[in-house]
């Protein structure tokens, strides 16, 4: 499949893995990018620039594919040093970068004068404009579905992507509740010329995350997911835990008086509890809700081929087929066999 996406990137498949704390690490970029896609390393998952570097080497040594690092500025308890992370990314010849979170802005002539392309992650048509404006490629488009932080508007995708595909000059690609086949041709019809998946490529066999975790995707609906840090405006969908339940009673006893210090327990470094050891109950750690659409754990190629071939029968035979009368009745279940 060709889209605006797939020859921006130089990639055969227009999926994107979305950066992941703890998450996006060498092995899973490599596999997303061997597969066809865009795999992402998460670059502050990396304590310092000289670990990014070696990061990225380690990536370059499991694929000869293009893949990206994600750059996230967000509130943090210390800030980290931007300029030397992007260093490390430009010394490595990564030549795609995901933002997300603030605007890239102040990073856009190191990005640019180093060949990068950017692709910006944000949750609002505003934020996809000045990101088009100062000189983004492309736009990951996350709507309020999405694992993560879905920021303040609440504007699920099937109104967010139709606005952005309004608005956007440059290519976008849809991002949060992207699981499959039919996700992917949505996505299609609805502007975007890819999609960017971020929860769903944690439950595969090559993401370097404990069992626990995978086995909780699988396990947990659509109803298991919830917003904390609202009062902060800094939103996050997580997983439901023991965890998030204290954290979810501090919020409540609170109220708008909440500080980050509150929660402290409940939101910092509860990522290596939870993908490294396992702690399911640790505290606050991102999920979308499309953990309703995951029931298995393939291989990061059996899922990126599954969605592929998929989406050529649903475009194919199912979508053709309503304009021949042939598939007046199919149902669209996850394999389209
Ligand atoms: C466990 C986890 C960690 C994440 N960490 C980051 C991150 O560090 N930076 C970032 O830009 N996005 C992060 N995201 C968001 C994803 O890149 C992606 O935008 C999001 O997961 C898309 O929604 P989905 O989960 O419904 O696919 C994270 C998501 C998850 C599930």
């Amino acid at each position: 499949m060709k889209t605006a996406i797939t020859e921006l990137f130089g990639i055969q498949h227009p999926i994107i893995q979305g950066g992941m704390h703890f998450v996006g690490f060498a092995e899973l970029a490599a596999a997303v990018s061997n597969a066809g896609g865009l795999g992402i390393i998460t670059g502050l998952t990396q304590k310092t620039p000289e670990l990014l570097a070696k990061e990225i080497a380690r990536c370059r040594d499991m694929t000869d594919k293009p893949f990206g690092v994600n750059l996230t500025f967000l509130p943090s308890f210390t800030a980290p040093p931007y300029p030397e992370y992007i260093a490390a990314i430009r010394e490595g010849g990564v030549r795609v970068v995901e933002t997300a979170g603030r605007s890239p802005e102040q990073y856009m002539p190191a990005l640019k004068a180093a060949g990068i392309k950017v692709i910006h992650k944000c949750t609002s048509v505003r934020h996809s404009l000045k990101a088009e404006k100062i000189g983004c490629d492309a736009v990951s488009v996350d709507g309020f579905e999405c694992g993560g932080h879905p920021g303040e508007d609440d504007i699920p995708n099937m109104i967010l992507l139709p606005r952005a595909a309004d608005e956007l000059k440059i290519p976008f690609v849809a991002s949060g509740g992207m699981a499959d086949a039919r996700s992917l041709v949505a996505a299609l019809s609805m502007g975007a010329a890819g999609m960017n998946m971020g929860t769903r490529f944690i439950a595969t066999r090559e993401a370097p995350v404990h069992d626990n975790v995978k086995q909780a995707l699988v396990k947990a609906s659509e109803l298991d997911t919830v917003l904390v840090m609202r009062a902060l405006r800094n939103t996050e969908r997580v997983l439901k835990n023991r965890g998030v339940d204290h954290l979810l009673e501090i919020e409540r006893e609170k109220g708008a008086s909440l500080k980050i210090d509150d929660i402290h327990e409940q939101v910092a470094g509860v990522y290596p509890k939870v993908m490294i050891n396992g702690e399911m109950d640790a505290g606050a750690w991102s999920c979308g809700m499309v953990v309703g659409l995951i029931n298995d754990v393939p291989t990061v190629k059996e899922l990126i081929d599954r969605i592929m071939a998929d989406a050529e029968a649903i475009i194919r035979q199912r979508l053709t087929g309503f304009l021949d009368g042939s598939t007046v009745k199919a149902p669209a279940r996850a394999a389209v066999a």
